[in-house]
C-alpha cells in the first residue's frame, strides 16, 4: 500500500469545476453493503467488488460510514484508532485499494470523521483512566467531580442522546461526559492536543486520497463554558428543536475554519477540491447555513427536509427556506430522505400501507433529484427497501435500543444487509447461500434484490438508474441554484428550472387523488404510469396520486 495522493477524477460529475455543488452522493453503510469474506459482516473488499454497480447506478460519489478500528459499541461511531481499519472490515491496504478503484471508475470517495467523541478503548481514554484526576490526559476529555455530599450525582443534568444521563462515574469517583453511549467519551475541544490530533487525522486520510469527510456530530464539539444545567428532563424529545449548551455553540465555527484551510491545501479547483459535509442537527436551516459561510465547510445535511412529511405546503416551505438560506452563503442546498439513523422513507411515508409507501418514496426521490444542489442517497433506497420493523430483540445492536429511555432504538431496521441476488438469505450479501448476515433479512427481499430488479422495466432500481442518467444529461437539472414555482392546484407542487441551454419542469401530486394539470412539456420521466395529454381536458395530463413527473419544457 502507498501513501501517495491519488489524483481525484475529473469525470463523474456534470460540473467538473466544483463537483460537489450538484453531486449525488451515495451512502454506503459498510457492515451492511456486501460481505466479501462470508463472516456475515460487510467489508471493504466486498464494497470494492461492487463498485461497478454504483458507477452504473449513476452516482457521483460514495460516502462510507466509519470502518475504523472500533469495539463497535455504536456500529463503528466509537473509534478506537482513527488511522486503522477494523479487522472486521479489512485492512488499510483494502482501504487504499477501495479509494483507488473508486477513482478509477470516475467516482469520488468520502469518509466519515468522528471528532466529538472516541471509543472508551481509545488509547487516550485508557491513559486518562490510568493517570487519574487532574492529569493532562484527563483534560482531553470532560472529567468532573459529581454533585451531592459524596459526589454520587452526575455533574450536571445533561441527558445522553441515546437516553439516560450523559455522565458515567469511574472508579476514582470522577465522572466523564458522553453525549452518546457510555463507551463514547466526548473530547474536550478546549484542549490543544485534540485540535492537533484531528488535523493529523484529516491529513492522514487526505494523503490516502479521499475526496472529503462527513463530519459526525459536527455541531457538538464545543460545549458552553461551565457546562451549565438545562433545567428539565425533556432534552432528548426536544433535540434539534431547542438550543442546548452542548450543541451548535458558536465556538465550533473556528474549528471548521481551521479544517477548511487544511482541505484547501489539498486542492481548490478543476475538480480537485476535498470537501466536508456537516452532520449538524441544528434547530433551523438558517443555523445550518452558518457552517457554510465563506472559509468554512462545503455542505451540511438538510435534516429539516428529511423530517418533513408528505405534505405539499410543508415541503414547499422547507424547499424555499433551504434555498434562501444556502444561497445567502453561496453554498449548495443538500437534500436527503434516508440514512442509517432514520426509518427508511418508503416506510416513513407509508402511513401503514406499503404500496402507498413505495409510491410516495419514488415520487419523493424524483422531487428531491430535481432540486438544485446536492442529493444524498442511502444504500438500498434504490431497491425500494422498506424499514424492517420486526427484528427480534436478541439480534438488535443499536445502543439506543438498550439504553431505552432515549431514542426509540429502531435504527437497526434501516441497517439490514442489502439483497443482491438469489432465492435464499443472505441474498448474495455474502458469498455463500444460506450463510450468515449480522441482521436477518426478510424472505420477501428475494423479490427486491439487485438481480431481481435489473432490466425489469418499472422496477425501482431501473427507475433510479434512469433518474440519475436524466439528471446528469439534462442541462437545466445540473445547473443553477433557484427554482420558480409554477401555479398549480392544491396538493400539487410544480416548479421550473431554467438555463440558457433549456428548461425543465417538475410536477408532484402529493394528494390522495389524481389531479389534472396543463401538460407542461415533453415527458422525461415519471415515478408512476403517466400518459401525457390524456386528461379529460384534451391539453391536460392526469397526475396520479403520489407521483412526480419530470418534463422538458
Ligand atoms: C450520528 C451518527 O450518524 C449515528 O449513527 C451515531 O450513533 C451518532 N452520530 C454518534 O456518533
Amino acid at each position: 500500500m502507498t501513501q501517495n495522493v491519488t489524483a481525484a477524477p475529473t469525470t463523474g460529475s456534470p460540473s467538473a469545476g466544483e463537483w460537489w455543488r450538484d453531486a449525488v452522493i451515495y451512502q454506503v453503510y459498510p457492515r451492511s453493503f456486501a460481505d466479501g469474506n462470508g463472516d456475515g459482516m460487510g467489508d471493504l473488499p466486498g464494497i470494492t467488488a461492487r463498485l461497478p454497480y454504483l458507477r452504473d447506478l449513476g452516482v457521483d460519489a460514495v460516502w462510507l460510514s466509519p470502518f475504523y478500528a472500533s469495539p463497535q459499541a455504536d456500529a463503528g461511531y466509537d473509534v478506537a484508532d482513527y488511522r486503522a481499519v477494523d479487522p472486521v472490515f479489512g485492512t488499510l491496504a483494502d482501504a487504499d485499494d477501495l479509494v483507488r478503484e473508486t477513482h478509477a471508475l470516475g467516482l469520488r470517495f468520502i469518509v466519515d470523521i468522528v471528532p466529538n467523541h472516541c471509543s472508551d478503548r481509545h488509547e487516550w481514554f485508557q491513559e486518562a483512566l490510568r493517570e487519574g484526576p487532574g492529569s493532562a490526559a484527563r483534560d482531553r476529555f470532560h472529567f468532573r467531580a459529581g454533585r451531592g455530599a459524596d459526589g454520587a450525582l452526575p455533574p450536571n443534568d445533561w441527558e445522553s442522546v441515546f437516553g439516560g444521563p450523559a455522565w458515567t462515574r469511574v472508579e476514582d469517583g470522577q465522572w466523564y461526559l458522553h453525549l452518546f453511549a457510555a463507551e463514547q467519551p466526548d473530547f474536550n475541544w478546549d484542549n490543544q492536543d485534540v485540535h492537533d490530533e484531528f488535523r493529523s487525522v484529516l491529513r492522514f486520510w487526505l494523503d490516502l486520497g479521499v475526496d472529503g469527510f462527513r463530519i459526525d456530530v459536527a455541531h457538538g464539539l464545543v460545549k458552553a463554558p461551565g457546562l451549565p444545567d438545562i433545567g428539565h428532563a425533556e432534552q432528548v424529545k426536544l433535540l434539534g428543536k431547542q438550543a442546548v449548551p452542548y450543541f451548535d455553540q458558536d465556538g465550533v465555527h473556528e474549528i471548521y475554519r481551521d479544517w477548511r484551510r487544511i482541505l484547501d491545501a489539498y486542492g481548490t479547483g478543476n475538480g480537485t477540491e476535498r470537501i466536508a459535509v456537516a452532520e449538524a442537527w441544528t434547530p433551523t436551516v438558517e443555523r445550518s447555513a452558518l457552517y457554510l459561510r465563506r472559509g468554512e465547510l462545503h455542505q451540511a445535511f438538510n435534516f429539516e427536509y428529511l423530517t418533513t412529511g408528505w405534505d405539499a405546503a410543508a415541503l414547499r416551505a422547507v424547499i424555499d427556506r433551504s434555498l434562501a438560506a444556502m444561497n445567502a452563503v453561496d453554498a449548495p442546498a443538500t437534500w436527503v430522505l434516508s440514512n442509517h439513523d432514520v426509518v427508511r422513507h418508503a416506510t416513513r411515508f407509508a402511513d401503514g400501507d406499503e404500496v402507498r409507501g413505495l409510491r410516495r418514496a419514488r415520487a419523493a426521490t424524483l422531487l428531491m433529484l430535481a432540486l438544485p444542489g446536492s442529493a444524498y442517497l442511502y444504500q438500498g433506497e434504490e431497491l425500494g427497501l422498506p424499514e424492517v420493523t420486526e427484528l427480534p430483540d436478541e439480534v438488535r445492536q443499536d445502543p439506543a435500543f438498550f439504553r431505552g429511555s432515549g431514542q426509540d432504538g429502531t435504527r437497526d431496521g434501516c441497517r439490514v444487509p442489502l439483497p443482491w441476488s438469489g432465492e435464499r438469505p443472505p441474498f448474495g450479501f455474502g458469498p455463500v447461500e444460506g450463510g450468515p448476515s449480522w441482521l436477518p433479512q426478510p424472505d420477501s427481499w428475494k423479490d427486491l434484490s439487485v438481480a431481481a430488479q435489473t432490466g425489469v422495466p418499472g422496477s425501482t432500481l431501473e427507475f433510479y438508474r434512469r433518474a440519475l442518467a436524466v439528471r446528469r444529461a439534462h442541462p437545466a437539472l445540473g445547473a443553477g441554484r433557484d427554482i420558480a414555482w409554477v401555479p398549480s392546484p392544491e396538493g400539487v407542487l410544480a416548479f421550473r428550472r431554467t438555463t440558457s441551454a433549456g428548461s425543465f419542469v417538475c410536477t408532484t401530486n402529493l394528494s390522495a387523488s389524481p389531479v389534472t394539470v396543463p401538460t407542461p412539456g415533453t415527458l422525461l420521466l415519471a415515478s408512476a404510469h403517466v400518459v401525457p395529454g390524456a386528461g379529460p381536458d384534451a391539453a391536460g395530463t392526469v397526475l396520479p396520486a403520489d407521483s412526480t413527473v419530470w418534463w422538458a419544457a
